[in-house]
């Protein structure tokens, strides 16, 4: 199962779901998807009560409470997508309080030791989104989920970000379409 974590905020009008939606076919290979709207997801920063009761949850081992359902499915998939537009040189809050919600010690990963080791079963983890402009270079977004994949245990990472969409409405579509032809290209020569 391919878990799909969209983050598409603008829903329809969004290019982040256009690139991800035309690249899901060279990505899924026919493999069954899961797609998670983070905007149908009522999920909000964790608050001081949430972490007391995620770490007496964790301490009991006890897997059933709501609390722990983002980090099981993260943890279970056999490869993750994740979608989300550059915002403010990295991407929208509603997916760093998804995120935070992943992040479970115990469950995604865990220390042995002195050493942090992760617990997902993804081998891969593709990240997907489009810019406005420009990011020269340094997508802050796809460096932080990079580094936490690497934590849940998830080493091969591919990041494709279409630029430039808002510079001239004219260009828009030309360069979505031959941004998302690209990215396809890439995937399947992966
Ligand atoms: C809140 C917000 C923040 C943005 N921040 C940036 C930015 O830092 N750099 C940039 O080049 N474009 C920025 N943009 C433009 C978006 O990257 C661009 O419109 C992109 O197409 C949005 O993706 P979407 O169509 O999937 O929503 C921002 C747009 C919004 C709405």
């Amino acid at each position: 199962m391919i878990l799909v974590v969209d983050c598409c905020i603008r829903g329809e009008l969004s290019a982040t779901k256009r690139i991800y939606e035309s690249c899901m076919g060279a990505v899924a290979k026919g493999a069954q998807t899961e797609i998670l709207k983070l905007c149908d997801e009522n999920i909000s920063p964790l608050t001081a009560e949430d972490i007391v009761l995620r770490d007496r949850l964790t301490q009991e081992g006890s897997t059933e409470h709501t609390l722990m359902k983002y980090a099981l499915r993260f943890r279970d998939a056999d490869e993750i997508v994740i979608a989300a537009p550059y915002w403010d040189l990295s991407f929208p809050s509603l997916l760093k309080v998804y995120l935070e919600r992943v992040s479970v010690s115990g469950i995604t990963f865990g220390y042995e030791g002195s050493d942090c080791v992760g617990y997902c079963k993804a081998k891969r983890l593709f990240y997907f989104s489009a810019c406005g402009g420009f990011t020269g270079g340094r997508h802050y977004g796809a460096e932080y989920v990079q580094a936490l994949g690497r934590m849940f245990g998830i080493n091969e990472f591919h990041s494709y970000t279409v630029e430039g969409l808002d510079i001239d409405p004219s260009k828009r579509e030309s360069i979505l379409e031959n941004g998302i032809r690209n990215i396809i290209d890439e995937i399947n020569s992966l």
